[in-house]
């Protein structure tokens, strides 16, 4: 039998991009998601690329007997990755109990399960965000560059569930930890069968991006151009999510194969390049031919100036990279925005 492993929020962007890489490794997927942020017909995509339906049930991990009786049924789960929470850094700072409690209980409530049902190892979605806005000496930052300060609630609770999950694992806990600081995560499956879906006025650069390129915004705002960077504009790590989905299926992997050497191991996982706004602006009407309208804008309040990955960890330890460049990485952001349109759907 496939070892099975629960992912959370698995209807969600990076989710269901791991879902597909995960079933595509021979792992018997399930998926909790309580669809706040996502549609199930997303269930419906992922199994057109896999041609596998991974099991769905539509609970919230807060709801703790709700969630038990999904370990009860699908028992022996092997492993789990947990990227269900709510992901706003704007509306965290209007409601900020809603992502204290939300963040933290259903991360409290899964490893709470975890011995009673022999699961053995938890992914975690972590984020950049916890190194806030690193010093110029840090950068490009590493897994030992020191946590700061969120700058929202939202920073906040991925630091705050990365302090449980490794006061649990020190308590002696029976499983093995991996915590993954994602950068920017960018993209489409090349199927356009899945990819990102913001609800409303997207917050993220591409999806507001490939929408102006659609016609649907009329012009995309560059959030300053006033920093302290080559061009100005502010310098993320974009990373195909295929590429970051497939480095879940390399750290799952090496816990389940007892090559996890702590308790708790902690991975940067970016391509390891940092990149402004307007240099992907550009890379952008070069690799799809298409003229995008955008203007320069008033600085956007809590913006990190600059931040990017050193990725040697995850290479060496994970034997993973990031294989796509970011010509590609655009180019199916652009794919899907077109596919999104041919379908009627935006
Ligand atoms: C990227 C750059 C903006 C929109 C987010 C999450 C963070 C983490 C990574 C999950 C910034 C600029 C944006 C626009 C712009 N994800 N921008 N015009 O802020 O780096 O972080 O993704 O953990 O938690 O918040 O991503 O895409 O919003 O912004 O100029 O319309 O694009 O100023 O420099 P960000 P983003």
């Amino acid at each position: 039998m496939n070892k099975r492993i629960l992912v959370t929020g698995g209807t969600g962007f990076i989710g269901s991009h791991t879902t597909v890489e995960l079933q595509q490794a021979g792992y018997d997927v399930v998926i909790v998601d309580n669809l706040s942020n996502s549609k199930a017909d997303v269930v419906d995509g992922i199994e057109a690329i896999t041609g596998i339906r991974p099991a769905f049930e539509e609970v919230d991990c807060t709801d703790m007997p709700a969630l038990e009786a999904v370990f009860q049924k699908y028992a022996p789960i092997e492993g789990i990755i947990h990227f269900a929470a709510s992901k706003a850094v704007g509306e965290s700072v209007q409601k900020p109990l809603k992502y204290y409690r939300n963040n933290t209980v259903s991360t409290i409530n899964l490893l709470e399960l975890m011995p009673k049902y022999n699961v053995k190892g938890f992914i975690f979605s972590s984020s950049c965000t916890v190194y806030g806005q690193p010093d110029e000496n840090n950068l490009p930052v590493k897994e030992t560059t020191p946590r700061k300060d969120a700058e929202s609630p939202y920073g906040n609770t991925k630091k705050i569930d990365e302090d449980i999950i490794v006061d649990f694992c020190k308590s002696g806990a029976p499983i093995h930890a991996t915590l993954l600081r994602y950068f920017n995560p960018i993209g489409a499956h090349p199927s356009c069968l899945i990819g990102e879906m913001p609800n409303g006025v997207p917050a993220n650069l591409i999806p507001y991006l490939t929408q102006t390129a659609m016609g649907i915004r009329e012009c995309l705002s560059v959030f300053g151009d006033d920093y302290d960077t080559p061009d100005g504009s502010c310098l993320r790590d974009y990373i195909y999510v295929v590429d970051l989905a497939n480095a879940h299926v390399a750290a799952m992997e090496r816990i389940l194969e007892n090559k996890s050497e702590e308790a708790v191991e902690v991975f940067n996982v970016g391509t390891g390049n940092g990149v402004s706004v307007l240099e992907l602006i550009n890379t952008f009407e070069k690799c799809t031919g298409v003229k995008l309208n955008y203007k320069i804008a008033e600085r956007r309040a809590g913006d990190i100036e600059k931040v990017w990955g050193n990725v040697d960890k995850a290479n060496k330890v994970l034997g993973w990279h990031a294989v796509h460049t970011l010509d590609e990485a655009l180019l199916s952001a652009w794919n899907w925005q077109k596919k999104l349109r041919e379908r009627g759907i935006m």
